[in-house]
């Protein structure tokens, strides 16, 4: 898979640890209610089975002997009951785990229903009436969005957390389907051309990097980048502003990160995925909030970076940084997953509307 594969991965980690949480906390449920169940019972019986026998020791139909080994085999039998509760847990938990791995399993497969590959794109990227429901949502995350975008073009999403910007972002290299409408990359429904010549076609930096259990060489190489120069890893390095921190790590690009590996800071996992972005050097371009974890410091210095990345290809740039915005040649205002309005900053601010209003809270900030 090419490197967009991180969101996807995640989403569906999440689901996986959510449920199996769930299961636990059921068998955790259900078995605190049998325990004590069964002991009760045993205690209730064994309570009935000693008033019986006195009862018949006292009308001699049976003797002392014959109730004490009655009453021994009564007690032997405890511990058979209480193993059974013991095997009636380990069938939760088993069950439990047997239901999350065959919900995993269920999991629909990426459908892949292209069959076109293109070999270059010059970009144009079109959206008709697009709308998107997350599953067990009621309200659209977006609701008949049309937007068309020209190649070369940059087009910045403004809108509220919760507006739809990620979802609308996250579109585009088909990470979810839209319910209904249509997406086209030059004129081709997305659906139409195979997913991994789709995606390779896009780079973005997203707003949580997910680094992979790997050097940071091979983190920044990924995919189909595996087979890039040291020389050119370290010219997008050095354009993302990662070389410095890179250089003076123990093996530079050979410092192994992610689980077993150093700690990146959330500026510098940045910097690697925008540092990655250069290197796939995509004629689509998707940044969704990529300087949002960098100080104003290194923002200003990435910024120079992303700048160069965006002026050559079709973008689509989420970020609440204005200066960014502003450059952009449109702008799209979403506000709960619907387009309420469209233009350039000048234009937006002359009609003080939505964008005007954004735009002056975040002055006042
Ligand atoms: N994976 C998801 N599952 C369910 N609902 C989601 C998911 N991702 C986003 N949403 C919901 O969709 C809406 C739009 O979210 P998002 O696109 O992330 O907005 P933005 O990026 O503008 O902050 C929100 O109401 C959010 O709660
Ligand atoms: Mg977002």
């Amino acid at each position: 898979k090419l490197y967009g594969g991180e969101d996807y991965e995640q989403t569906r980690f999440r689901h996986a640890a959510n449920l199996a949480r769930g299961f636990e906390m059921k068998r955790v449920a259900a078995n605190a209610v049998y325990e004590p169940v069964i002991q009760f019972i045993a205690a209730v019986a064994l309570a009935i089975i000693v008033y019986i026998a006195a009862g018949q020791a006292s009308s001699n139909t049976t003797t002392v002997g014959g109730f004490v080994a009655f009453f021994m085999a009564m007690l032997l039998l405890f511990a058979p009951l209480k193993r059974l509760t013991a095997v009636n847990d380990q069938l939760q938990r088993g069950l439990a785990a047997a239901e999350t791995i065959f919900a995993m399993l269920d999991q629909d497969a990426e459908r892949d229903s292209g069959t076109r590959s293109l070999d270059r794109i010059e970009g144009q990227l079109a959206l008709r009436d697009v709308t998107l429901t997350y599953p067990g949502k009621t309200v659209p995350a977006l609701d008949g969005i049309t937007l068309d975008i020209a190649p070369g073009e940059t087009v910045a999403l403004v809108g509220a957390s919760g507006s739809g910007k990620t979802t609308l972002a996250n579109l585009v290299p088909r990470f979810y389907d839209p319910d209904t409408g249509v997406i086209e990359l030059d004129g081709i429904d997305i659906r139409d051309i195979r997913l991994q010549n789709l995606r390779s076609h896009i780079a973005l930096v997203s707003q949580d990097v997910v680094l992979f259990n790997d050097t940071l060489g091979h983190n920044i190489a990924y995919g189909s980048k595996r087979d890039a120069t040291p020389d050119e890893i370290r010219a997008a390095c050095v354009a993302a502003h990662a070389w410095d921190f890179i250089q003076a790590m123990p093996d530079g690009l050979d410092t192994l990160v992610g689980e077993n590996g150093m700690r990146l800071s959330g500026g510098q996992r940045q910097r690697i995925a925008i540092a990655r972005a250069i290197l796939k050097n995509a004629p689509l371009l998707i940044l969704d909030e990529a300087t949002s974890a960098l100080d104003s410091e290194s923002e200003r210095h990435v910024q120079a970076a992303l700048d160069t990345l965006i002026a050559n290809r079709t973008t689509l740039v989420i970020a609440h940084r204005l200066s960014t915005i502003e450059r952009a040649n449109r702008i799209v205002v979403l506000e709960d997953g619907r387009i309420v309005e469209i233009g350039s900053h000048a234009e937006l601010i002359a009609k003080q509307g939505r964008y005007a209003q954004l735009h002056a809270l975040q002055f006042s900030a």
